[in-house]
């Protein structure tokens, strides 16, 4: 069967060499893809905004399945308009899809079907947003209702932080904004949390830790992503229970309310109290880093699952995922998640030896007259699968110091809170 992969990023460098290595798969097409997805796959450079376009190309390769990794096209109903035109996609339709692309959305499904979630408020302007914040006790968080890259959360620590959140909020930072979200500050750990579903059944599919600031010890600015590891210290039986019964089943719950089902990947973000779940914020695809850590630990053909997703056949098949533990760290180019530079060229890379269970996912990497070079904040993954979490994490900081990319930093301290 012919794949298409929508995405650039590690995430979906990650699918293409899981997907690559099933007997099934004849041929992967990725649009655009990077570096790495060039030399397994073949890239097709499109504007992801170009759904026509994109529809016309699938439909001249006679590409059988399209997987969607990123949330954009999918908020934007990429999955709605390719089924219209008889092409199978894996990925939610565009209301499911409002769990990622409507904060607000989802708080009001969380009050409807009584899902654990920090207290809120939804407020229209900036004076009653001000007038409110003037009476809360802080920290406090303030949220841009729509996709932001994981820009729009401010946590706010006095008033004076939480004015300038709802300035720039209501200014426009985030595209025009009607409603804005004030909650309250939970403090626990976080923990993401997966399932794939096909519409009818949905089984699990593993958690992972993931490391969103930039410094080490989780300080400095947020980013998309500095590691993750995986399976979560705090995944256990009776949390899993929790999750599905608690938050799970009553947001499919809501959506089949709606007149609608979620086929795809849920990535329910969640922070826990004393073994107890709180839903923080949902994304309607895998996460990233955390597919890099995931996919080397399922053991069940990753073509087979996903190929009995789109045919509403999921139940048929048993998903194992490995004991073993991995492990991502993600190598950065200078100055991310401020400004950096791109186009700097990484050499020696195809010199780095991996053994058995190592991986290098390419995530802002291109190709020309091969030579690989930067093209983007977060350029490499390195991910390796052990029994032992600190083995893998100096082995993959060796492989790094290996490559030895002037133009690279990375966190030496993913997974510490384990280690
Ligand atoms: P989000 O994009 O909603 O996941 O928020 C980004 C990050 O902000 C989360 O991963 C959390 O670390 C933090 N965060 C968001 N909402 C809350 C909250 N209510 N309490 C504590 N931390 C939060
Ligand atoms: N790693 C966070 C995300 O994919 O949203």
């Amino acid at each position: 069967m012919k794949i298409g992969i929508i995405g650039s990023g590690g995430r979906e460098h990650a699918i293409c060499v899981f997907l690559k290595s099933s007997r099934k798969v004849d041929k992967i097409y990725c649009f655009p893809g990077n570096a790495g997805t060039s030399f397994i796959a073949e890239n097709i450079n499109i504007n992801l905004n170009n759904f026509q376009e994109i529809k016309e190309k699938i439909k001249n390769l006679k590409i059988d399945i399209v997987i969607v990794g990123p949330e954009k096209p999918l908020v934007d109903g990429i999955v709605d308009f390719l089924e219209k035109n008889e092409i199978k996609v894996f990925g939610p339709n565009k209301v499911s899809s409002q769990l990622e692309g409507s904060k607000i959305f989802t708080k009001k499904l969380c009050e409807k079907y009584k899902i654990p979630t920090a207290n809120f408020g939804v407020f229209e302007d900036k004076e009653k947003s001000l007038n409110f914040l003037k009476k809360c006790k802080f920290p406090i968080v303030v949220k841009a209702d729509g996709l932001a890259s994981g820009k729009g959360v401010y946590i706010c620590d006095n008033f004076e932080q939480s004015k300038m959140a709802v300035d720039e909020i209501f200014n426009g930072k985030f595209g025009e904004a009607k409603e804005i979200l004030i909650e309250e500050f939970l403090k626990g750990e976080e923990m993401s949390f997966f399932i794939i579903s096909d519409g009818k059944t949905y089984k699990k599919f593993g958690s992972a830790q993931d490391h969103k600031r930039v410094l080490e010890g989780d300080m400095g600015k947020n980013t998309g992503g500095m590691g993750a590891y995986s399976p979560s210290r705090l995944e256990n039986k009776e949390l899993d229970k929790k999750i599905i019964e608690r938050i799970i089943n009553p947001t499919l719950r809501g959506l089949k309310d709606l007149n609608t089902s979620f086929k795809g990947f849920l990535y329910a973000g969640l922070m826990i109290i004393n073994n107890n779940p709180y839903l923080i914020e949902y994304n309607v695809r895998m996460g990233d880093p955390e597919c890099q850590t995931i996919l080397p630990r399922v053991e069940t053909d990753f073509a087979d699952i996903i190929y009995a997703c789109v045919n509403q056949n999921l139940s048929s098949v048993d998903i194992q995922l490995s004991n073993k533990k991995s492990i991502c760290i993600v190598l950065c180019s200078k100055g991310y998640p401020d400004k950096f530079e791109n186009n700097i060229e990484i050499n020696a890379i195809d010199q780095i030896k991996l053994q058995k269970d190592n991986y290098i996912f390419h995530a802002g990497t291109k190709i020309d007259n091969s030579i690989i070079y930067s093209n983007g904040g977060r350029v490499l993954n390195f991910v390796i699968k052990s029994e032992n979490l600190k083995e893998s994490r100096d082995q993959a900081i060796n492989l790094i110091k290996a490559l030895n990319w002037e133009n690279g930093f990375f966190r030496k301290d993913i997974g510490y809170k384990v280690i």
